[in-house]
């Protein structure tokens, strides 16, 4: 059984769920959150203290791995947990996205994706068997099938065009994964913002099976009512026994809408970007560290916070270096950053667990509705 993947349900608050994945790698408690380690690091943070923040899982990228330093090498230097020293889960996501916004000279056909590298123009091919080989040369323990997803807004034609194709693509990542215990693959849900295409890509997923099925496709330009709109009825086309994954989701409140209909699992690069660029999320919302009324202030970013960085440094420190471009900033802002999202998730958890959900919906509006102070 241990190593085995499996999803088991603890409770339900509304729709809203609380449960634990079960890895050979270790427990994901969800409502998880995963901070996005694209090339082998989350950026500016050491593994132990991603671990730290209370991270139990990271999300790499097929597409950034596969052109460096390629999943071969990482292979044959014993995999991505032991290249990039992350020994717990890694959900890698299989590239089609990724193509579709970093690459140049993309050419889309029934047999997958022609593309040039964003890093040097060379030419490559992906494919669901390709994307396949290569999250299972990563050893990538939830493996994302291999998907392509249109901007919105788009034509409901062509969004139909394009989860067909995914679905199709979703039944050869099927065949190509074949039967590897202990490793996941998860099915990803396609459609735009029209139900019946959601419905369709839901029973086209459902009649292939997966171990877990993601919801693609949103916070891709809709907006958060638009993207909230679907959310109340996608999750709830998915089985219940699986765990259910909003791909690339989101900012804070984002999150808290999206648990709150269902939702799982989610990655987004905000925290950790937004730690490089100066913005650190609190209860009370954003702080622009670079803002000048931090200059001579000698209060941590958030008094509440048990991270290093408002354990040990005030505002005006964090001001002064993020102004002076030191790197230190980077790490403190991110650490904060990661902290405050996995805290989240952590009160989220109880919060569903103890059925109070409801009221902690009441506490996140009103901190935040008291602004920074
Ligand atoms: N990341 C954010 N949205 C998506 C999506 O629709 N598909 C994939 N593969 N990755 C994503
Ligand atoms: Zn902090």
């Amino acid at each position: 059984m241990t190593d085995c993947f499996s999803f088991t349900l603890r409770a339900t608050d509304g729709k809203a769920r609380t449960g634990v994945i079960a890895t050979p790698r270790g427990e994901i408690r969800t409502p998880a959150f995963m901070p996005v380690g694209t090339a082998g690091t989350v950026k500016a943070m050491l593994p132990e203290s991603v671990a730290e923040t209370g991270a139990e899982i990271l999300l790499g990228n097929t597409y950034h791995l596969m052109l460096r330093p390629t999943a071969e090498r990482i292979d044959r230097l014993g995999g991505l947990h032991r290249f990039m020293n992350w020994h717990r889960p890694i959900l890698t996501d299989s590239g089609g996205f990724q193509v579709m916004s970093l690459a140049s000279l993309r050419k889309l056909t029934e047999e997958g994706v022609r593309f040039s590298s964003h890093i040097d123009g060379s030419k490559h091919m992906l494919t669901p068997e390709r994307s396949m080989e290569i999250q299972r040369l990563l050893g990538s323990d939830i493996v994302m099938a291999f998907d392509e997803c249109p901007a919105l807004p788009a034509p409901v034609a062509k969004v139909a065009e394009s989860m067909r194709l995914s679905m199709r693509w979703a039944d050869r990542s099927r065949d190509a994964f074949g039967d590897r215990p202990g490793h996941a693959l998860f099915g990803i849900m396609q459609g735009g913002v029209t139900e019946e295409l959601r419905a369709e890509s839901a029973a086209a997923l459902k009649a292939i099976g997966f171990d877990g099925y993601a919801v693609g496709g949103l916070a891709v330009g809709e907006g958060q009512e638009t993207m909230f709109s679907v959310l109340d009825y996608a999750p709830g086309l998915l089985p219940e026994d699986r765990p259910r994954y909003l791909m690339g989701v989101g900012k804070p409140d984002d999150i808290v809408g999206a648990v709150e209909r269902g939702v799982d699992m989610m990655d987004c690069v905000l925290p950790s970007r937004s730690g490089r660029t100066g913005q650190a999320f609190t209860r009370r919302g954003v702080v622009n560290i670079k803002n000048a009324r931090h200059m001579d202030d000698p209060r941590p970013l958030d008094e509440d916070c048990a991270c290093p960085a408002c354990r040990s440094y005030s505002r005006a420190y964090l001001h002064h270096v993020f102004r002076s471009g030191e790197i230190i900033s980077s790490m403190l802002l991110t650490w904060h950053n990661l902290h405050y999202y996995q805290e989240l998730m952590a009160g989220l958890r109880g919060a569903i667990a103890e059925g109070r959900l409801a009221a902690f919906r009441r506490d996140f509006d009103a901190a935040r509705a008291e602004g920074d102070i």
